[in-house]
């Protein structure tokens, strides 16, 4: 197997012997030796963001459970998911996961769907959050909780979980082909912009109902907001120029600014992309291939389309700063053509690959461009993301990245999935769970790629006990007999 060519994360037993592994791998990578305890830690040091006191710097980045009910409103087990992450010791839980505006955005029909109907249901998610947040840690006056909006524009399927139905800006040269889409499917027009843009605004006030007190306008992963930054093709108010390219989040900003009162706005935002990669006899993820420019991804080097390129994103954040937008969650590509710089992992989902490099690289990369940003744009807040693969050393590089401003919170994605308090136990400096770590078998993106809910299976008891594990173990296990 090709992942073998890669030393396991577990495999270094000592602070310096991961050290000297990332030096051999030529990479870059803040790295604290001894970790600091309590209020001198820098990942216990408060931050303020406008009036909000933000309690440390950990923040639970955004992740769905393809577990909602058709309906929109969240199960049982997402509101358990959401009691975790106020569990977690986290005071910054970015957006819970991400929630459609109407049901044609849906990402799959189990997908949480804001509207005046679920409004009662979305207030009792952030309400279960706050409450366990409180049970466990006493407070709750420095915890900040949010709300993802979505659209997921390309990757659309509301209504059955094997159908796509795509609502695309511009035909794609690589992406149309591979998902399916004619040359003749229809793109989104002008008006149906318009709309959508009035959908985010009646999502945001609902929000703001329930008592979340940011909304992230999601612009990153490939979904409808990340896709308007690379329709450099479409023609007409949102294509083209980057003005043109931001007009909807901006048409967004400005209608949710006029309509809805104390609520503050935010972006998580895809920062750097590449092209498509594609799976090889061998399994191992290669880039596609195109003849001249690539320049259908933002933040990507057109003629060298797997180096990111910041010039865009920066004018991006110059542009929001410009709006009073200031706290960021910086993330990149998409998972579902470039998984391995996304969400670095040994293990490929289903449909993904077997990672191109040392999944550390594509770790260190999310990381130095996250610093690169915070370099330049000091004022802003950004919380980083990408440090599950960074396992056992995960709190090392954490204290790190703080300490020497690579970034402003850590975001933690799986990690919080498979140990779900693994930022209480930094803070109050008990030795980590080993048992618990993520190991990045990446089950929780196969199973919802195959129809099933997401969790982490391996680690996680309750999903353990589900019928939907013996379901993933055979699908995975079909998987491996047809590669043999
Ligand atoms: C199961 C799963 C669901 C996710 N859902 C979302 C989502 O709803 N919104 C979002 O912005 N990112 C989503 N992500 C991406 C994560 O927020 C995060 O960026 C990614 O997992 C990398 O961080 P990590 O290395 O800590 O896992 C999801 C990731 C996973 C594994
Ligand atoms: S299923 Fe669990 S171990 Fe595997 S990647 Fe997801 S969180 Fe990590």
């Amino acid at each position: 197997m090709s992942e073998m060519r890669f030393q396991r994360i577990a495999s270094l037993k000592t602070v310096e012997a991961f050290q000297n592994y990332a030096a051999k791998l030529g990479i870059h990578l803040p790295i604290d030796t001894k970790l600091e305890a309590g209020a001198s830690s820098p990942l216990s040091k408060k931050a303020v963001w406008k009036h909000h006191p933000i309690g440390n710097r950990w923040c639970i980045l955004p992740m769905e459970g393809w577990d909602g009910l058709e309906d929109g409103r969240p199960s049982d087990l997402t509101h358990r998911r959401w009691v975790r992450f106020g569990q977690s010791g986290a005071k910054l839980i970015w957006g819970g996961e991400a929630v459609a505006v109407r049901h044609e955005g849906r990402a799959n029909p189990n997908q949480l769907w804001i509207r005046e109907e679920t409004k009662a249901d979305f207030a009792a998610l952030r309400e279960g959050l706050v409450r366990a947040h409180k049970e466990r840690f006493g407070r709750d006056d420095d915890l900040l909780v949010g709300l993802q909006l979505t659209h997921s524009g390309r990757f659309c399927r509301p209504n059955r979980k094997d159908r796509m139905e795509p609502k695309i800006l511009y035909h794609h040269p690589i992406l149309d082909s591979r998902f399916g889409i004619p040359r003749e499917y229809p793109v989104l027009n002008d008006d149906e912009v318009r709309d959508l843009v009035s959908d985010f605004v009646t999502a945001a006030r609902l929000a703001s109902e329930c008592g979340y007190s940011f909304v992230d306008i999601k612009h990153c992963h490939g979904y409808l907001g990340h896709e308007f930054l690379s329709a450099v093709d479409r023609p007409g108010p949102y294509g083209g120029t980057l003005e043109n390219r931001t007009r909807f989040l901006r048409e967004v900003v400005e209608g949710i600014r006029s309509t809805v009162r104390g609520l503050d706005l935010v972006v998580r935002l895809s920062a750097f992309d590449m092209i498509p990669f594609r799976k090889t006899e061998t399994g191992r993820g290669v880039p596609e291939t195109i003849n001249g420019e690539y320049r259908h991804a933002f933040g990507c080097d057109p003629h060298e389309p797997i180096h990111p390129a910041l010039n865009e994103a920066e004018k991006f954040l110059e542009l929001l700063r410009d709006l009073d937008i200031d706290l960021f969650c910086i993330t990149a590509g998409s998972p579902y053509y470039v998984p391995h710089i996304q969400r670095p992992a040994l293990f490929p989902p289903s449909d993904g690959y077997s990672p191109p490099e040392d999944p550390l690289v594509g770790v260190a990369r999310q990381l130095e461009v996250t610093a690169r940003l915070k370099r330049k744009f000091p004022d802003l807040l950004l919380v980083g993301s990408g440090y599950t693969y960074l396992q056992e050393y995960l709190p090392h590089v954490a204290q790190a990245a703080v300490r020497e401003a690579w970034t402003d919170f850590v975001g933690l994605g799986r990690m919080v999935l498979a140990y779900h308090d693994l930022p209480a136990d930094v803070l109050e400096n008990r030795p980590l769970k080993s048992s618990q770590l993520c190991r990045t078998f990446s089950d929780c993106t196969t199973a919802p790629r195959n129809g099933l809910v997401s969790g982490c299976f391996p680690f996680d008891p309750l999903y353990q006990d589900l019928p939907a594990a013996a379901e993933l173990k055979a699908i995975k296990n079909r998987i491996r007999d047809a590669a043999r």
